[in-house]
């Protein structure tokens, strides 16, 4: 099923429970290669949520500020985006010429939350993003392209993805709590968010 609010193209339940294991065990050939990590960001506060990237780019915060680097903090190249998840993007976007050079890999467990933000330090934001979400129900709140006004959220499951594009694309985005214990699809519990970006 597919809904769109406030621009952000919703596909909910789009892989099947198989379709989430095997995502699932790609993102677990990643995480081998390139452990978790928690971010600090510019304020000194380390994120709440553990991360970690394939692709040509990961995503760093820490107290230089927010930017998109080659390598992984231990100093070596981020593993390359599993072909299932080049798939899903192609599927999702219909981009077949345009791959994304970016798979932020977010991991929440059950205190972790995402405060709103806007996804802009890619160099064409015309690109959209994809998020994919795997695990325990997170509640995920819209907001606007300019801070404030009013938002609405969605409880986003193991399966759902989400495209950022047109007006949701510069939009303020968060996520608010994780329900714990609401997916068994982790051993240990807890939320993968997967975001696929076009970085350059
Ligand atoms: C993000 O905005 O980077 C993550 C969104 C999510 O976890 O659903
Ligand atoms: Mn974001």
């Amino acid at each position: 099923m597919k809904l769109t609010v406030k621009g952000f193209e919703i596909h909910k339940g789009f892989l099947d429970i198989a379709a989430q294991r095997a995502m699932l065990a790609a993102v677990r050939g990643v995480v081998a290669q390139a452990p978790f990590f928690r971010p600090q960001m510019p304020n000194g506060k380390k994120m709440s949520v553990r991360m970690t990237a394939a692709g040509k780019f990961g995503w760093l915060s820490d107290k230089d500020g927010y930017r998109y680097a080659q390598t992984h903090p231990k100093g070596t190249p981020w593993p390359e985006i599993p072909e299932q998840i080049l798939e899903l993007w192609a599927q999702v976007t219909g981009l077949t010429q345009r791959q994304p050079e970016c798979c932020l890999i977010n991991y929440y467990d059950a205190e972790a939350r995402m405060g709103l933000h806007q996804d802009r330090s890619e160099a064409d934001m015309a690109w959209p993003v994809v998020s994919i979400s795997l695990g325990d129900e997170g509640l995920f709140r819209m907001g606007n392209v300019t801070r404030g006004g009013k938002t609405e959220s969605l409880w986003l499951g193991s399966g759902d993805v989400v495209v950022m594009g047109g007006e949701a694309r510069l939009a303020y985005h968060g996520v608010d709590r994780i329900r714990s214990g609401s997916s068994t699809l982790l051993p240990k519990g807890g939320r993968l968010n997967l975001t696929l970006r076009v970085v350059v």
